[in-house]
């Protein structure tokens, strides 16, 4: 199938983790990158991308009104795109979950980290043109930089995979609604939304990522987002390359 006029995407935006590793006080998609909060980088690149119709938005429990008030006091407040909050879950998944039971009006689904803050809208409008060439999974991959190898529980290694045939995946993951709906029925844990439809015997398919929508995860990732927004702000593109 071919997106045409009858086709509604939903970004689904996980924003409900506890941030842990990056040591702050605040759930992490409500940590500031460049004075903003993560969580409003990710929901305003999904706006400029011009690709998604709603955007749903999964925060701590207690963090829902804080993140309505914070939506609606954006730079892009004034966009005719509907963005909605929900409660998130113990885990990603079942804030994931979450999120698909407030898209049931979706034909497509985007499932984007709040952590992935920096997300060029380009990026997002690229698994969407793959979604409309008719692939039901889409991903963004980078080629990875370091040797991976596989090791036991005791610290010794049992494999050392070729690094051409491996990629680092990102977000937005891109689906045919109906298919992570199905991914999701089986309810295994897992790291990724792909891995789901994996799990089911779908194929996936790999659109070239961006070295930009990295995960701010711990407290280096978080001086990079500042430093990459206080060069944008200068109006210097930043020197980051995949
Ligand atoms: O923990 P990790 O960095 O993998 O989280 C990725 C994204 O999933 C983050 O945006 C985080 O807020 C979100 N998340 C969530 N619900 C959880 C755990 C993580 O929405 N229970």
């Amino acid at each position: 199938m071919t997106l045409d006029s009858t086709r509604r995407v939903v970004a689904l935006v996980p924003a409900a983790g506890r941030g842990v590793r990056l040591g702050a006080s605040a759930p992490k998609a409500f940590v500031p990158v460049g004075g903003s909060p993560m969580l409003v980088h990710a929901v305003d690149g999904l706006i400029a991308s011009g690709v998604v119709d709603r955007i749903v938005i999964m925060a701590p429990i207690e963090m829902i009104d804080a993140a309505r008030e914070l939506l609606a006091a954006r730079a892009h407040a004034a966009s005719s795109i509907p963005v909605d909050v929900v409660a998130g879950g113990a885990e990603r998944t079942d804030s994931v979950r979450a999120g698909l039971a407030a898209a049931a009006d979706a034909t497509h689904i985007l499932v984007h980290d709040a952590a992935r803050a920096l997300t060029p809208p380009s990026l997002i409008a690229r698994v969407v043109d793959a979604l409309s060439t008719g692939h039901r999974a889409v991903v963004p991959g980078l080629p990875v930089a370091d040797t991976i190898k596989a090791v036991d529980a005791a610290g010794d290694v049992t494999g050392t995979p070729d690094r051409s045939e491996l990629r680092a995946i990102q977000t937005p993951q891109g689906f045919d609604a109906a298919l992570l709906r199905e991914a999701y029925a089986l309810g295994l844990p897992a790291t990724d939304d792909a891995g789901l439809v994996e799990a089911i015997g779908a194929s996936v398919h790999v659109v070239p990522g961006d070295a930009m929508a990295f995960k701010i995860t711990g407290p280096l990732d978080l001086r990079l987002a500042n430093t990459l927004v206080a060069d944008m702000t200068v109006g210097s593109t930043p020197a980051v390359t995949g």
